[in-house]
């Protein structure tokens, strides 16, 4: 489906993982595709999409280290699968960073391919791989 035509995503029910802070995190980084979202929308992407971007890709790293520690610490059996989902998602967002700022290709084309990836990372990561660590951290306190 093309990007254009996509309403944007927002946060919802479906994807709590069943630990507030999470969720909160989580709902951040949705905040931050809506940033991008309004950018295409407003053909803003060259004034905007660097500076989101950057915001998205520190929120990330901080938000996955939170993820991995709370993970390694509770002996989480999925840890390094999801570990490296982390690491594939955030080499990805500093490509896009890299390409972005880097001026070669059109802003424009750039954030709907961007749009389009944080969009699925957010659905499939979130909405499946985070929310299968749910019954584990919550039977370990974590909630
Ligand atoms: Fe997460
Ligand atoms: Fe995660």
């Amino acid at each position: 489906m093309a990007v254009q035509m996509m309403g944007k995503l927002s946060w919802d029910e479906r994807f709590s993982v069943g630990v507030q802070k999470y969720d909160d995190q989580h709902k951040v980084l949705f905040g931050y595709l809506g940033e991008l979202y309004d950018a295409m929308r407003d053909k803003k992407e060259e004034e905007v999409v660097g500076e989101v971007l950057g915001k998205l890709l520190n929120y990330t790293l901080t938000h996955f280290f939170d993820e991995e520690i709370e993970l390694y610490k509770t002996n989480y059996p999925g840890y390094t699968r999801h570990k490296e989902a982390h690491d594939i998602l955030v080499a990805a967002v500093r490509e896009y960073f890299i390409r972005f700022r880097s001026g070669k290709e059109p802003g424009r084309k750039m954030l709907i391919e961007i749009i389009a990836v944080v969009t699925d990372w957010l659905n499939e990561h979130i909405g499946v791989v985070d929310k299968s660590y749910s019954a584990w951290l919550n039977s370990k306190g974590v909630k």
